[in-house]
Order: C-alpha cells, then sequence, then structure tokens
C-alpha cells in the first residue's frame, strides 16, 4: 500500500466554510506530481471559514478524507492544511545586517531573515509563513539569492503572515482527531496561487481573489513573490445568499438554488422574458421573478464587493502595480458575468482561476472552488524536491541544508 509517508502521495486538506475537500496527488518518477484522487463533503461547524464546533468539523473531515481514501487507494496519514479568515495578518518587514568578510555566505542570509521576522507579533497570533520576497545587498535590489556575491550590507524583505492561536489549535485539533498529521499549514489563498497562477503573473503583478462560502481572501504577488494578504467578512458568497434571501423573502436554501441555478451578475447576458419561481419561505404561494432582476440584485452585490477590494488594493498603494490584472477563484468566481463585470469595473485584465497547475483528474482541476485544495498539494510538492517553479522563494538553506520550510515550521512549532 502506499502512503504519504514514502512521499509517493501529497494531500492537501481544505477546511471551507461550504465543503470540506481533500485533493490527493501522487508524485511520478520523473518529478511531476498528478492529481488523482478528491474527496469531498458539506462542511458543518465552520463559521465565515473559521472552526467553531470541533467535533462536527471533524466528522466533515473524517467523511471527505474517506472518500479521497476509496479513490486513491490508499490510506492517508499526513496533509497539508488550508488556513483563512479574518484573524489572518499580513505585514511586511525588513532587516539588515553587516557582511564582515564581503562575500555573503549562508549564515549572512540566516542571520538577516533572522533580523527581518524580529518583529512583535500579538500573543494571541502566531506565525505561519514568513517568505522572503528579496534581499538587496548594498544598492541593488531583486536579488532571490545572494550567497556568494560580495558587498557589505545585506537587507532583506520578507512577508510574515500570522494566525489567530486559537484558530490554528481548532483546526489541527480536528485534523488530528481524524487521525491525520498536520504537515504544513498554509495559508489559503497562498495555497490557490499555486494552483491558478502562472511565473508570468507573478512577475507583472497580479491580484488574487477567492471567493468564497464564508469570506474572500486576497492575495497581491509581484516581483515574483507574495507582497500584501487581506481577507473579507463581508465579500462571500454567503453574503450573496443572504442578501437574496431576505430581498425575496424565502429560505437561504432556496436563494441558494437559485442563485446557483439562475443568477448572473450582469444584466445583459440573461434573456428578457426569462421569469424562475421563487419558493416562499413559509405558507405564501410561490411567487415568479424576472432572471433579469435577479441579475440586478446580485450585481450590485459583486459592485460592493469589487469595490471593497479596489479600496483596499488602492489604500494599500498595489492598484498601479497589477501588470497581470486580476484572477478570480473560488465558487464565488463561477458567477455567471463576475469574469465581465470585474473586467469593466476594474479596467484591467480578469480570468477565473482555474487550478490547471498540476493537472490530473478533470472535475478537480477544472473547478474554482478546488483551487485551494489543489495549490495544497502543489504547495506540499514544493517541499521536497524538484521543485516546479523558481518563485516560492529559496528552498534550501545553505547551512543547514534542509528545506526552508522545515526549518520554519521548526521554529513555529517551538512557539505552540
Ligand atoms: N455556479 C455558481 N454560481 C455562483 N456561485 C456559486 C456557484 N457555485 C458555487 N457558488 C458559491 O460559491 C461558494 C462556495 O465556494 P467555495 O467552495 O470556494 O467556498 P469554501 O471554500 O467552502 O468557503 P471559504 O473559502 O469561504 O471558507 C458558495 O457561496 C456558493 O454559493
Ligand atoms: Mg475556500
Amino acid at each position: 500500500m502506499k502512503h504519504l509517508r514514502d512521499k509517493t502521495l501529497l494531500a492537501g486538506l481544505d477546511v471551507g466554510t461550504s465543503k470540506v475537500l481533500v485533493v490527493v496527488g501522487e508524485r511520478h518518477d520523473d518529478g511531476r506530481v498528478e492529481i488523482i484522487a478528491s474527496g469531498t463533503h458539506p462542511a458543518r461547524g465552520l463559521k465565515r471559514g473559521i472552526v467553531v464546533d470541533i467535533e462536527t468539523t471533524a466528522y466533515s473531515i473524517q467523511h471527505a478524507v474517506e472518500a479521497a481514501e476509496l479513490m486513491a487507494g490508499a490510506p492517508l496519514r499526513g496533509v497539508y492544511v488550508g488556513i483563512a479568515g479574518a484573524h489572518i495578518r499580513g505585514i511586511n518587514s525588513h532587516g539588515n545586517v553587516a557582511i564582515h568578510h564581503s562575500e555573503v555566505g549562508a549564515r549572512d542570509v540566516d542571520r538577516v531573515l533572522d533580523a527581518a521576522r524580529a518583529v512583535a507579533i500579538p500573543t494571541d497570533q502566531q506565525v505561519l509563513h514568513v517568505i522572503e520576497q528579496e534581499f538587496i545587498l548594498d544598492r541593488q535590489d531583486g536579488i532571490r539569492d545572494p550567497v556568494g556575491m560580495t558587498g557589505v550590507r545585506l537587507d532583506a524583505r520578507v512577508h510574515i503572515v500570522t494566525a489567530a492561536a486559537t484558530a490554528v489549535q481548532c483546526l489541527e485539533k480536528c485534523t488530528e482527531r481524524c487521525g491525520l498529521e498536520v504537515e504544513g499549514l498554509v495559508l489559503e489563498q497562498y495555497a490557490s496561487a499555486f494552483a491558478v497562477l502562472s511565473d508570468d503573473d507573478l512577475d507583472r503583478g497580479v491580484c488574487l481573489l477567492d471567493i468564497g462560502a464564508g469570506s474572500a481572501d486576497l492575495a497581491v504577488f509581484r516581483k515574483g513573490t507574495i507582497q500584501h494578504t487581506r481577507s473579507f467578512e463581508t465579500v462571500s458568497g454567503d453574503v450573496v445568499t443572504n442578501h437574496l434571501a431576505l430581498w425575496l423573502r424565502t429560505s437561504s436554501y432556496h436563494a441558494e438554488e437559485l442563485k446557483i441555478r439562475h443568477g448572473a451578475a450582469l444584466v445583459e447576458i440573461v434573456p428578457p422574458q426569462e421569469t424562475v419561481e421563487v419558493p416562499s419561505g413559509g405558507e405564501r404561494a410561490a411567487s415568479k421573478l424576472s432572471r433579469q432582476n435577479l441579475a440586478a440584485e446580485i450585481r450590485r452585490c459583486y459592485e460592493y464587493f469589487y469595490e471593497l477590494v479596489a479600496t483596499e488594493l488602492r489604500e494599500s498603494g498595489w492598484d498601479e502595480a497589477l501588470g497581470a490584472g486580476f484572477v478570480l477563484t473560488g465558487g464565488g468566481a463561477k458567477m455567471e458575468g463576475a469574469i465581465e463585470l470585474a473586467e469593466e469595473f476594474f479596467h484591467a485584465p480578469v480570468r477565473l482561476g482555474l487550478p490547471t497547475a498540476l493537472g490530473g483528474l478533470s472535475e478537480v482541476v477544472s473547478n474554482p472552488a478546488y483551487a485551494t485544495g489543489v495549490g495544497l498539494v502543489a504547495y506540499a510538492a514544493q517541499q521536497t524536491p524538484p521543485a516546479r517553479a523558481r518563485w516560492y522563494a529559496r528552498r534550501k538553506s545553505p547551512a543547514s541544508g534542509a528545506p526552508l520550510w522545515s526549518r520554519l515550521r521548526g521554529w513555529f512549532e517551538g512557539h505552540f
């Protein structure tokens, strides 16, 4: 039997607000990783992406895991787990050190990274990632790996991602209750990026927006690496559904059905004569609704979402730096017309983010709602050679020879 420990299988666990998803990838002899299985189960016990009931969440995870194992034909032992939500903080930091022997050594790199991550973290938060953005040697910036170069002063810029310690512990508890080892915790939109973005997007500048059921998670990438992260609780598929339920005076269940089956975010793509039946929440008879009116209401929700995103980009200074535009992913990006509306709104190229980076099962790699799950597998694949792409930062520590992630994991495990 194959299992994760022999490193041929890699698994990602995405505990979303609407569904728990397990994606399994297999590494071939040539190093290629391909998606071979997935399992999903409706999520219970989460609110806006955060575990609020460990037992029920563990139950959903168990079912999704069993489905994935059945399909993979092998038991899973460890998983990379996605984490997101409004408790996530992303900060840019930098540090600098003097180079004593003019040539930069591995120890200098470690020292400058230690200096860069020496920032005050609130006691209720813990570090998830310290992602290297660039090194600057004297006046030369944009350096990926300065070892062997000569200079007198080395600077490092990093993006530090922290999460609420309680949210991390709940997620770990749920996973471990299902007999699975947490091999790594990964910011969800960072994971999604591994599945849907190209090197060109990362270099030219791109805003990735994962619109889930409970929140929307944003990440800006430029110069090959992550620059800015943000989570919005008021941007999500559930926000649209709840708004429609109130507006139509029907149940959330019926509103969700209507939204998915008949919704659109652009009025002009809907034939004017089409109507849909709206079941009432109670005793009242069902009513008729023009699909164009439904689309107009959904458009308002998406415009509001895009307005919040535009404000965030403007305030963080990244609005001018997005040469590759926007990539929308997550289930909320499947709304008909949402991509076209975003193009109109942002005056920039916008595309739907399909998780095609690894290839494999077509029902998985063609579904934007699976971007995080696939991305977790792609991220896992990065933790052991061979590396797929260059942009995930320098993985090898020349000093220790250990992958950066395992050093970081060791570091933040010490802080639990
Ligand atoms: N075809 C569709 N059109 C519009 N919305 C859709 C469609 N399919 C799914 N959705 C919406 O996408 C959302 C689910 O997306 P997704 O599976 O990415 O969320 P999640 O990962 O469970 O949640 P989160 O990431 O916020 O914790 C739901 O709100 C659902 O209504
Ligand atoms: Mg999600």
